[in-house]
């Protein structure tokens, strides 16, 4: 049984090129479409602590909230209608990214993310106007097929455009840019909550339009990758494209896998039934856990209720928005750590790496919680310093996050997918990814009104699975030519047992007719 934590060498091929400028402008302004998808994220949560905001559109929670001195603090944010409106971009966003496949395949990655910038931008310009609630969620549901669209094509388009030397560090701007809309729209809140008049939140609503511009304008200018030419068909454009990304004119070796992968993507005809087949096992695997996990670290009870939890624990209203400020710095400069760090060390080692250390602050957090807040929610008198050590402990939660699962949580599933299955299997990765961030989003205050300190307890449970799941199936893919990655299956210690030595040919090809053998060969 081959080692579990080996890296896997694929067949030894490098192939010629550089870093180019070319190369590093495109992938900048491609990671842009993260900032629709970040932006949105750090909005919701302050926008629905800001009084004025639930005085206008919730009104039930505005009441509980300003009589709720003595009331349980664990309850006051628990309402179905103002879930639903944090979380409805989600299921948009969910359903987008199905159909966003057929585009990303048929048409290009970057007619998806001009196509993501567009909606996001309709939906921005809605929100900025909401007179009533049903505009707000008009205007959140064109949000999410924005989102969709961008996250199925970004990643794909940042993995096939890299140098596999530096496949890691590029595909991750796009999670600096989802770490940096986050901050920017934290920072937002904290300045438009002051703003006399109550109006501010349609600042930062209407702000979306922003990040969607950036989007919009640069995937306008956008090249489209080699991958995605030579599979519809455009060979000399491919290798023209491939000589000017790379840097170097022979491309020979990188441009023949290529149409190789492409030939095989051809005779599949249902990439999406396809996907169900013995030997994509593996990937299948991987477009449906990584989401499930990234999403079961209880992310996104920061990064959405951040304000809330805060206040929760007996912040005030400003200093809550301020810590919401503190760990969306945090975010961004964790992420920086990964970026440095991931074509060298591994994505394994960042991964167990992040486990272990989100565990210990998420216990600590649950027992600091316990013990001040019990389980009537109402913890008296609360020290300062309490609440400071608990926001310290959230930080070096945040940043194992950052450097870990929130990355690799969109790097891995871009550069393991073969090109036959590719859109179809990104698309599996963000609609899982949307259809937890909408149960995580929807069931939170709930769950905090009910499991109390104990839901760091339940996160802390998923984070053991993840980890454990990571060091035993999860091969490394560092440095791997993107249409070589048949090789890591091949020779891990489990996944050996579906894909056979004859599955994906060394050429990155995929030789249909041996199809059976390998099935044979269990
Ligand atoms: C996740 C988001 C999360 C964000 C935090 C992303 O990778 O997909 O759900 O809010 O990271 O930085």
């Amino acid at each position: 049984m081959p080692a579990v934590s080996g890296i896997d060498k694929g067949n030894g091929r490098v192939y010629p090129g550089y870093l180019t400028p070319f190369v590093a402008i495109t992938c900048i302004v491609a990671a842009m479409g993260g900032l629709i998808f970040g932006y949105d994220i750090g909005i919701s949560g302050g926008v629905t602590s800001m009084p004025s905001f639930l005085k206008s559109f919730f009104p039930s929670v505005y009441e509980k909230q300003q009589a709720n001195s003595s009331a349980n603090q664990y309850c006051q944010y628990n309402s179905e209608s103002l879930t639903l409106f944090t979380s409805s971009l989600y299921l948009a966003a969910l359903i987008a990214s199905l159909v966003a496949s057929s585009v990303t395949r048929k048409f290009g990655r970057k007619w998806s993310m001009l196509f993501g910038g567009v909606l996001f931008l309709a939906g921005a310009l809605i929100n900025g106007l909401a007179q009533d609630v049903w505009m707000l969620i008009v205007g959140r549901l064109l949000l999410g097929f924005g989102i969709g669209f961008a996250n199925q094509s970004v990643p794909l388009y940042l993995s096939e455009m890299a140098p596999s030397k530096y496949r890691g560090a590029l595909n991750i701007g796009f999670q600096l840019s989802i770490t940096v809309g986050i901050l920017v729209a934290n920072v937002l809140n904290f300045f438009v909550a002051k703003i006399k008049g109550g109006w501010g939140w349609r600042l930062s609503l209407g702000g979306a339009m922003v990040p969607a511009l950036i989007i919009t304008v640069g995937s306008v200018f956008l090249p489209d990758t080699p991958n995605s030419m030579i599979e519809r068909g455009q060979h000399d454009e491919a290798r023209k494209q491939l000589r000017k990304v790379r840097g170097v004119n022979d491309v020979d070796g990188e441009f023949n896998d290529l149409v190789a992968a492409s030939e095989a993507s051809k005779q599949v005809e249902h990439p999406w039934r396809n996907l169900l087949r013995r030997k994509y096992r593996p990937h299948l695997t991987m477009a449906v856990l990584i989401p499930f996990f990234q999403q079961f670290t209880g992310i996104n009870v920061i990064m959405f209720y951040a304000p809330v939890l805060f206040d929760t624990i007996g912040f005030g209203n400003d200093a809550s928005l301020m810590s919401a400020v503190i760990t969306g710095l945090v975010n961004v400069s964790a992420t920086f750590v990964s970026i440095c760090t991931v074509d060298k060390w591994g994505r394994r080692r960042l991964f167990l790496e992040g486990g272990a250390q989100m565990l210990i602050c998420q216990a600590v957090v649950a027992a600091c919680i316990g013990y001040k807040f019990g389980v009537d929610g109402n913890p008296g008198e609360l020290p300062k310093w309490y609440a400071f050590v608990v926001v310290i402990f959230i930080c070096i939660y945040v940043a194992a996050f950052a450097w870990s699962w929130g990355p690799l949580g969109w790097l891995v599933p871009s550069e393991i997918f073969p090109l036959e299955i590719r859109s179809a299997a990104q698309s599996v990765n963000v609609s899982v990814n949307m259809a937890f961030t909408f149960l995580v989003a929807q069931v939170f205050l709930n769950m905090l009104c009910h499991l109390k300190f104990g839901l760091f307890i339940f996160f802390a449970f998923f984070v053991v699975l993840m980890t454990i799941f990571i060091y035993f199936f999860l091969p490394e893919t560092k440095g791997i030519p993107i249409e070589e990655m048949g090789q890591v299956w091949k020779n891990h210690w489990f996944w050996s047992r579906y894909v056979g030595q004859d599955d994906f040919l060394a050429n990155g090809g995929l030789e249909m007719h041996k199809e059976e053998t390998a099935v044979n060969n269990v």
